[in-house]
């Protein structure tokens, strides 16, 4: 744990001489018990709360896309928070600069804290999806997405990777990340099967709590939701990676003790440990949409669990309950939702919702808790007495966004999520002074490399100049043989290489784009191949790296390399590739792979569903696989 300061050089340089840093949250005092509820906090919200109006109360709750609302919005409606959804940028520009994202948290900020015609001053929360880094800004470092970071079975980084995410969201002037993603998902063929960690609670318990940790302090500390940290939410509660088929959004059907063994776990982990938040999830338990259900919203998670934060529903999350629609849903807000995301329609949300309290449709106790909780959590952070976005410790430290520190973690955190899966008469490591040929469509290629939730919410449309900073398998590579006196190509032609690296694998995709109903990658007929076999036949050794963001069956692409590595969506710091594939220059081992397997790799297409503990587990590599030098 104590490891997290070994990213602070480049913070504490920045705070030097920074007085709001250890004072920024004086009263948030977390008692250590069940749930912090200190009771100056409970107060400050019982004394704002009585003196709020139903019109106020509503407008805490609402939470609107930064693309459809303005300042003036959330001063005459006094909403309680907003966010960018997956590609929302300040002025809808992919390139905004750092500046820009501080400015316009400034002027929301502002319109919060506006008292004309005796408002009440509450801050504005601004969330942003930092599922893998500060995901959404250009310049950002960018992690492994999660399922690499668990084939990393290493908690002390995890916890690290949350600590600087927290400093890059904070450098921008937000206030929550909408992560760690908590899901354990049972049928690889779902779109999001990257974003979680494992097919096993094992891994997603340990590392929900360091990364709650991580991003925002460790609770009992000072640093717990200081002005360095941010929100987290543990998200998608509940089952989202149980759906039948795989299916984004489909129906979990289980029984609720193995919803709760399998899927709980992470947020028992994620409220012991603080979490502030937890997102509600599209899909279904055994048929009715989680959105709407009062027993896992409010008697499991608020009661049994003790969670005592914010329940935010997810992006027009209410359209899918039953009887509801984008703009209107009492079902959800009595079922325990506190926040909701309506990105669009939200005013028509805040009229209806009004409507359906005086008519009695919803409960006045029930919108006091929601509120509650919501204030609850604003004094916690300390935001009250924060000060504008721009006034805070580290917003607009540029330098902090991709500082070298950061990236050479997440370069740590690529190298020790590479899986070895073969290694041919020892192919693997390679000498730094050889001629490699660097090919297939991932060699050169970040966007590639990031995978979805990159910059935009698919993590399409970008190219390697959205990316400074950043480095490519092909470059990392490039660097690390001519350090040796080797040499690099991209592309054949020239002497004959002695080895070729061919990186390839999956595009980009986010949420339901990346559904499947097959695991077969591509079929027998890919371009990489035929481009295996035609090495084979001139006798270059290959080595395959794959960018996947799931296990898929790709027996005939097994059989044509010589050694095959699991590299995942590793992300920006593509250097971490080369660092295990080559030895020193002095032909030592540099560093060895230490990466194992989170999820079972399957044996046959019919394998879709295939889950370390099946009565019968008969995978091609198990749970816990991964071959060392
Ligand atoms: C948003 C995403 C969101 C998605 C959900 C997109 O338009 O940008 O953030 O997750 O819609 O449908
Ligand atoms: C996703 C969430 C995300 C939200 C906001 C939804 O579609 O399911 O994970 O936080 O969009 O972008």
């Amino acid at each position: 744990m104590r490891s997290s300061t070994s990213v602070a050089p480049a913070v504490a340089a920045v705070l030097a001489g920074c007085a709001l840093w250890s004072a920024a949250s004086a009263d948030v005092a977390p008692a250590g018990g069940q749930v912090d509820q200190a009771p100056q906090v409970e107060r400050k919200v019982a004394e704002l709360l009585a003196r709020m109006t139903l019109e106020q109360k509503i407008g805490q709750m609402v939470q609107p896309d930064i693309r459809s609302v303005t300042p003036d919005d959330v001063r005459k409606y006094r909403l309680g928070s907003v966010l960018n959804g997956g590609g929302a940028w300040p002025g809808e520009n992919k390139h905004a600069s750092v500046a820009d994202w501080v400015a316009l948290a400034d002027s929301f900020f502002d319109a919060s804290m506006d008292t004309t015609n005796g408002q009440l001053a509450i801050p504005i929360i601004w969330g942003t999806d930092a599922m893998h880094g500060h995901s959404n800004v250009i310049g950002a470092t960018l992690f492994p997405h999660n399922i690499g970071l668990g084939a990393a079975h290493n908690p002390d980084l995890l916890e690290r990777i949350g600590t600087v995410t927290a400093h890059e969201v904070a450098v921008t002037g937000l206030d929550w990340a909408f992560a760690p993603v908590v899901a354990v998902v049972r049928d690889d063929r779902w779109g999001r099967t990257y974003e979680s960690y494992s097919e096993d609670p094992e891994i997603v318990r340990t590392y929900a709590d360091r990364m709650v940790r991580g991003l925002q302090g460790a609770r009992g500390s000072k640093e717990f939701l200081d002005a360095s940290h941010v929100l987290a939410t543990a998200k998608h509660f509940i089952g989202d990676g149980g759906t039948t088929d795989g299916v984004d959004r489909g129906d979990t059907h289980l029984s609720e003790a193995d919803l709760l063994k399998i899927h709980g776990p992470g947020y028992v982990a994620a409220i012991d440990a603080g979490v502030q938040t937890i997102m509600a999830s599209y899909n279904s338990w055994n048929g009715l949409k989680v959105h709407g259900h009062q027993h896992l919203l409010t008697e499991v998670l608020k009661k049994r669990m003790g969670f005592d934060g914010i329940v935010v529903s997810d992006w027009d999350g209410v359209d899918e309950v039953q009887g509801c629609s984008k703009d209107k849903c009492a079902p959800a807000i009595n079922a325990g939702i506190d926040m909701v995301m309506v990105p669009n329609d939200w005013k028509n949300f805040i009229g209806n919702t009004i409507e359906q309290v005086r008519t009695e449709k919803i409960p006045l106790a029930r919108v006091n808790d929601a509120v509650s909780r919501i204030l609850r959590v604003k004094f916690r952070a300390g935001l009250f007495e924060r000060g504008r976005p721009s006034s805070r410790p580290l917003a607009n430290k540029t330098a902090l966004l991709g500082a070298p520190e950061h990236r050479e973690l997440a370069r740590q955190a690529v190298r020790e999520s590479l899986v070895l899966l073969k290694n041919e008469r020892g192919l693997l490591p390679l000498r730094r002074n050889s001629r490699v040929l660097v090919v297939g469509d991932g060699a050169d290629n970040i966007s590639k490399q990031t995978g979805g939730w990159t910059v935009t919410w698919q993590g399409t449309e970008n190219t390697n100049a959205d990316f400074p900073g950043a480095t490519s398998i092909y470059q990392g590579i490039a660097r690390a043989v001519e350090e040796g006196g080797g040499k690099a190509s991209a592309s054949a032609g020239g002497p004959k290489p002695e080895v070729a690296v061919v990186v390839f694998g999956e595009d980009p995709y986010a949420e339901w784009f990346g559904d499947l109903r097959s695991i077969d990658y591509r079929g027998a007929g890919g371009a990489e191949l035929a481009l295996l076999q035609q090495l084979r036949q001139d006798s270059v050794p290959s080595v395959c790296v794959f960018l996947t963001g799931r296990p898929l069956w790709i027996e005939p692409e097994l059989a044509a390399c010589d050694a095959f590595v699991v590299a995942w969506l590793p992300g920006t710091e593509g250097g971490g590739i080369a660092d295990v594939l080559f030895r020193k220059a002095d032909g030592s081992v540099n560093h060895n792979f230490t990466g194992k397997l989170s999820f079972s790799w399957p044996r046959t297409v019919a394998q879709t569903s295939l889950n370390r503990n099946d009565r019968k587990y008969d995978p091609l590599f198990p749970y816990g696989f991964g071959l060392r030098y």
